[in-house]
């Protein structure tokens, strides 16, 4: 359980941390230095590398989650909430990457900068949802045993 729990709570930190300082302090810093272009360019490389560790992130907090609570009988209520809102981040993580992040990179292969700015302003507005899910489910996490 120990090791589960690490490798969970260190997952969320990765996932939620990243999207914390993609969404608060990349994303105003490169609209102030960068044109559409070199930010769209800038993004695709971010979102690159960082989906690569959300990825393993996602599958280690569904599967250590669900192993976990599958030796809790019954199941406590704030860890039914965490694994929906858990659930629900994956599947928006997934049509992220499969969509909007999929037409970015293709966007910026062709030169379609507008094209680019729609996909990431999609982007922009969905990791908005997940980083305010992150936050939340810590929160349940967290404080759901003592509640
Ligand atoms: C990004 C999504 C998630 C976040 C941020 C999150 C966060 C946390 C945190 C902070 C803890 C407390 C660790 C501790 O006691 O020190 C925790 C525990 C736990 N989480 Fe999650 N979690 C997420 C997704 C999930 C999912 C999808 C599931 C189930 C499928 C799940 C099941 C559990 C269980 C069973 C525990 C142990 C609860 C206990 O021992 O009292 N979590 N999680």
């Amino acid at each position: 359980m120990l090791v589960e729990k690490l490798l969970h709570v260190l997952s969320d930190v990765v996932w939620v941390g990243g999207m914390f300082v993609a969404y608060l302090a990349v994303r105003p810093a490169a609209v102030e230095a960068l044109e559409p272009p070199q930010r769209l360019k800038l993004w695709t490389g971010i979102f690159a590398r960082f989906f690569r560790w959300v990825w393993l992130a996602v599958f280690l907090i569904l599967g250590t989650g669900f192993s976990m609570m599958g030796r809790m009988s019954p199941v406590p209520g704030y860890v039914l909430v965490m694994a929906g809102v858990g659930v629900l981040m994956s599947a928006i993580f997934m049509h992220v990457y499969f969509a909007p992040f999929g037409r970015l990179k293709r966007a910026v292969q062709h030169e379609d900068w507008k094209a680019g700015g729609a996909a990431l302003g999609q982007i922009r507005i969905l990791i908005g949802v997940n980083l305010a899910l992150g936050l939340l489910n810590i929160g349940v996490g967290m404080l759901g045993p003592m509640l």
